[in-house]
């Protein structure tokens, strides 16, 4: 079950990515993120599971898909129960504007495998394999790179830190200079940024900052996989969710870490990149043909596959939710 359906989800994260990097450049968040999740949702219904959307696109008053509760696969009474989590685009505007390191995401476990978070963002920490475990999200910055620097064998001066370039972050981004570590300030995606703490050949070591909550649980179902680590505690964005998390009963000083987010031993992640980043080269296009580049990987047996698809246009049909069956001849949309 679980080897078929491995297979079946990177073609999901192909088909979004496909779609969305026909809008590379045009300014368009909005339509990058509609085309993805279009295509998503269409290539999902394909998959034999009963999937429920756990984590996807919103509430569903406010998303016409991918909402959570929603649910997809093909629902036949002898298939598997799954719940799925998807960021169709993270790094919707990357792709609005042809930045790197744009990729179209999802992960599936068995049932109550994925923690809630009831905030809109979160403050993370990710490492890789040999930091799991030894760094604190609670400890101070230069501690951590005192630490750091020491497992790693390396100097502070030679360790990088990622972390998204936001006014939010000016005080961590000044400790991380003034302790002399150096810095990758990025834009958007940091589910790649968390990721690519645990791949050997991405020259990062540290993802450190405040993001999206739902980023939070991807990156670590890729981590769980990885053997990395992400920390994470709850950032409400103002006064009024903050009151709203304490009144729920949720601790603010919770730490919860990569087994507390995914709390399934079986997560299987996919990714296709969108543009070209550090984990992935996005699609790109040739005469009839469109390259993809994936990564899926099961923390089960920690098995971590890099997929390149050659896709003929001439023969190619991505399922869209919103239009039924799709296909592209040349480049050109034909229903
Ligand atoms: P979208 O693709 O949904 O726009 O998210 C991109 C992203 O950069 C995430 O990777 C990150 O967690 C979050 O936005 C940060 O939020 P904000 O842009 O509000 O600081």
């Amino acid at each position: 079950m679980e080897k078929e359906i491995t297979l079946e989800l990177v073609r999901v994260t192909e088909a979004a990515a496909l779609m969305a990097s026909r809008y590379l450049g045009r300014g368009d968040k909005e339509i990058v993120d509609k085309a993805a999740s279009d295509a998503m949702r269409g290539m999902l219904d394909y998959i034999e599971m009963k999937g429920t959307v756990v984590l996807g696109e919103g509430e569903k008053d406010k998303a016409p898909m991918l909402y959570i509760g929603e649910r997809v696969g093909r629902w036949a009474d002898d298939d598997p129960e799954l719940d799925i989590a998807v960021d169709p685009i993270d790094g919707t505007r990357l792709v609005a504007f042809g930045l790197p390191n744009a990729i179209s995401v999802i992960a599936a476990t068995e049932k109550g495998g994925i923690e809630f978070l009831p905030t809109y963002y979160s403050y993370k920490l990710a490492v890789g394999p040999e930091l799991a475990g030894k760094l604190d999200i609670n400890a101070t910055i230069r501690e951590n790179l005192r630490v750091a620097a020491a497992i790693l064998g390396m100097e502070i001066s030679e360790l990088t830190c990622v972390v998204l370039n936001r006014d939010r972050h000016r005080e961590i981004i000044e400790e991380i200079r003034r302790v002399g570590a150096r810095i990758k300030l990025i834009s958007d995606g940091d589910i790649a940024a968390a990721i690519a703490t645990a791949l050997p050949e991405s020259n990062v070591n540290i993802y450190i900052g405040i993001g999206g909550s739902p980023e939070a649980l991807l990156a670590a179902a890729a981590l769980k996989s990885l053997g990395g680590e992400i920390q994470v505690k709850l950032w409400p964005m103002d006064e009024n969710e903050r009151a709203k998390v304490i009144e729920a009963g949720y601790d603010l000083e919770k730490v919860y870490r990569t087994d507390d987010l995914i709390k399934s031993d079986n997560v299987i992640f996919a990714a296709t990149g969108v543009t070209d980043g550090d984990m992935l080269r996005g699609v790109r296009f040739q005469k009839n043909v469109a390259i993809t580049e994936s990564i899926v990987m099961r923390s089960r047996t920690r098995t971590i596959r890099k997929i390149i698809a050659y896709h003929n246009m001439a023969y190619k049909t991505i399922p869209l939710k919103s239009a039924g069956e799709i296909k592209y001849i040349n480049g050109l949309r034909r229903i």
